[in-house]
């Protein structure tokens, strides 16, 4: 062969190479991209002839990207792969409106039924299928602090919402207005899950979302009140302040506590370089002690997609023990596997795989485990009805309106 002759060879090689694409559709921009980006630079050693494009909608919680998402997925142009949360929210929406593939091959070939939790791959089973790829296990129910802040001002994370109360209420008399860092709307209804899980108990907490347990209920109506009174501690301008400037109020001292889920580790470990137990603290948020609240976000494989064995690598990357343990240690989640390898996570994490361990395990409705979308995306009006009326049973009454038209628990 001439020298010519390989040389277009090669180059009709690269071209064809270069011609592989992937597209991933995700809310992890800005201060939430390194664990994604670290994830994407392997899939770049592996797969090195495919271009990735890293789609992202700012917006914590996928408040933005979903609606995106939907736009895309209803308007025939899927992502290759896209982010969403285990449970509900993949099957309540995408699985049912069969717009997505079943991956039990994907996890029989892999062999994955015996490398996640059980539980887990129920939660991402529909009808002999399983649905989408875990890549971590995050924890809801988490109150954070600054250890050197709540020493100087001589008080402890407290373990009831009760107690909670009373502390705020001394750091109040200590000048310190707002105790409680809050951020926009979606960390409301984050921190209403900690309240109502504290208030109910695990076992009442999973009847709401059977439908066992009616919101008007008066244990239920409590949370309301309970929650009414927790807002009280709060900043005026939340509204404004995202997730992690609800977090830097913490860390730099002008809040005492604030409830996220533990993301908020891997922003204060990873982007602030922050050292768990020095510059950040955690306990259960009030009243969730033994209890973990858990949620875990996934990738699935849309029908229809235009790269679909770059996908299918991305996929088996996500599910594999390396992929997991390059993404969690910087995005501040546990492994979805069990197998993991401890010693690259930090002692937050570690404490958090003890507690995934040994605690009651119950799943978050914010965060897409517990109730389909239908119900979460309504769930915001429930919270503006309260929010004008402080009324915990008007409250309570929309929230079973609610439930009752998506059919919660049928
Ligand atoms: C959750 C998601 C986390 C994190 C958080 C804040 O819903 O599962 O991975 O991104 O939102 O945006």
């Amino acid at each position: 062969m001439s020298d010519r002759f390989a040389g277009t060879l090669a180059l009709f090689a690269t071209v064809a190479a270069g011609a592989q694409k992937l597209e991933i559709f995700s809310w992890w921009a800005g201060d939430e991209g390194p664990a994604l980006e670290a994830l994407i630079t392997q899939y770049g050693k592996l797969y090195p002839a495919v271009e990735v494009t890293n789609s992202t909608v700012t917006g914590g919680s996928g408040v933005n990207a979903r609606a995106v998402l939907k736009t895309r997925m209803l308007g025939g142009d899927p992502p290759d792969s896209f982010q969403v949360h285990a449970g509900q929210e993949l099957i309540g929406t995408w699985v049912v409106a069969e717009r997505m593939e079943d991956l039990a091959p994907l996890f029989k070939s892999e062999g994955w039924t015996t490398k996640f939790p059980a539980g887990l791959i129920s939660l991402l089973s529909y009808k002999g299928g399983i649905w989408s790829v875990p890549v971590n296990i995050h924890r809801s129910n988490v109150l954070w602090y600054n250890p050197a802040k709540l020493k100087e001002w001589g008080v402890t994370p407290p373990k009831t919402w009760d107690e909670f109360l009373a502390t705020c209420r001394t750091l109040q008399g200590k000048g310190l207005d707002a105790p409680l860092a809050l951020g926009e709307n979606w960390t409301q209804q984050h921190l209403w899950e900690s309240v109502a899980l504290g208030v109910l108990g695990p076992d009442n907490w999973n009847a709401l979302w059977t439908g066992k347990l009616k919101f008007t209920d008066p244990k239920a109506v409590k949370v309301w009140d309970t929650f009414g009174k927790v807002l009280e501690v709060a900043n005026q301008d939340a509204a404004g302040l995202s997730w992690q400037q609800a977090t830097d109020l913490v860390v730099q001292g002008q809040a005492a506590f604030n409830i996220m889920g533990d993301w908020a580790a891997g922003y204060m470990a990873t982007t602030l370089m922050l050292q768990p137990g020095e510059g950040f603290g955690w306990a259960p948020a009030p009243g969730n002690g033994g209890t973990f609240m858990m949620l875990s976000d996934s990738f699935g494989l849309p029908k229809g997609i235009k790269n679909r064995t770059p996908a299918l690598n991305w996929l088996k990357l996500l599910g594999s023990r390396d992929g997991q343990d390059i993404f969690n240690p910087l995005k501040g989640s546990i492994a979805a596997r069990t197998d993991s390898d401890m010693s690259k996570y930090n002692a937050y994490l570690q404490s958090a795989a003890k507690d995934w361990k040994a605690n009651k395990i119950v799943g978050s409705l914010v965060h897409g485990a517990v109730a389909p979308e239908a119900f979460m995306s309504q769930f915001g009006t429930v919270m503006e009805i309260y929010l004008a009326s402080k009324n915990p049973q008007a409250a309570a009454n929309a929230a079973q309106a609610i439930a009752n038209q998506v059919g919660l628990g049928r």
